[in-house]
């Protein structure tokens, strides 16, 4: 089932979910796959299809994903102030815009991490080290488009994504788990997925445009 939203709707309100992630719920193969489907309808250099795509439902492997993107960012189930000033201190969001609500709402997921219903892992074949910026611009964005495509059909079937690279840090811990060939294959992100709870999102803080737009050169 679809909400019927529109195409700018879509566009507008598709947010990272973290703390609306409904992981009481399952969600079933078909949707996700159906999603999938769409997504692989986005453009890719020279149409090579150079993406492949891991499904985590299994909760066992979901846990042992969880461990890896925790780690990542920090995040411990010590409650104590100590741990939490540390992670502040880890933390780059002190710099950047709404930086406490971004952690709070990181650290709500990577808590909930292991109880996600799915996780979608995208990876791309290749490996962008020593590579041109032609080759590395034509890889990174024969997937992305894709990931992003997966995002928006989510949205218009109830679902929240959450697209995270953190774990790129650790990208031979995710091999591990999930017995990808590192050296033919790139990691590039774990995306959560689950249906979201409330009924919609709002449009999101961005730079105005006029402060990243000019016609005609650079300087404008
Ligand atoms: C390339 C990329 C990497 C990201 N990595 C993470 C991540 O590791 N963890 C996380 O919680 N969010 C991650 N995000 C989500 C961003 O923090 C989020 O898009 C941003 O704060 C704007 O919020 P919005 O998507 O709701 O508009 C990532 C987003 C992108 C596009």
């Amino acid at each position: 089932m679809t909400l019927g939203l529109s195409v700018d709707e879509v566009l507008t309100t598709t947010r990272t979910v973290r703390k609306r992630l409904d992981v009481t719920r399952p969600v079933p193969r078909e949707l996700l796959e159906e999603c999938l489907e769409i997504a692989l309808q986005a453009p890719n250099g020279s149409n090579l299809n150079r993406w492949r795509w891991i499904i985590v439902d299994d909760p066992e492997v979901v846990a042992k994903v969880a461990a890896v993107y925790r780690n990542v960012v920090n995040w411990s189930p010590d409650q104590s102030p100590e741990a939490s000033d540390s992670r502040e201190a880890n933390a780059i969001y002190n710099r950047i815009e709404r930086g406490a609500q971004l952690l709070d709402s990181a650290f709500a997921l990577a808590e909930k991490f292991d109880r996600l219903p799915a996780i979608v892992v995208p990876l791309m074949r290749g490996r962008t080290d020593g590579q041109d910026l032609f080759n590395q611009s034509g890889m990174w964005g024969s997937v992305y488009p894709a990931i992003w495509s997966f995002c928006l059909a989510a949205r218009e079937r109830g679902l929240g994504t959450a697209w995270t690279t953190a774990s790129c840090m650790r990208e031979s811990d995710v091999c591990e788990v999930l017995g990808i060939p590192q050296a033919k294959f790139t990691h590039i992100g774990l995306l959560p997925v689950a249906f979201f709870e409330g009924d919609s999102f709002r449009k999101a803080w961005r730079k105005p445009l006029s402060e990243v737009l000019t016609w005609n050169s650079f300087e404008g």
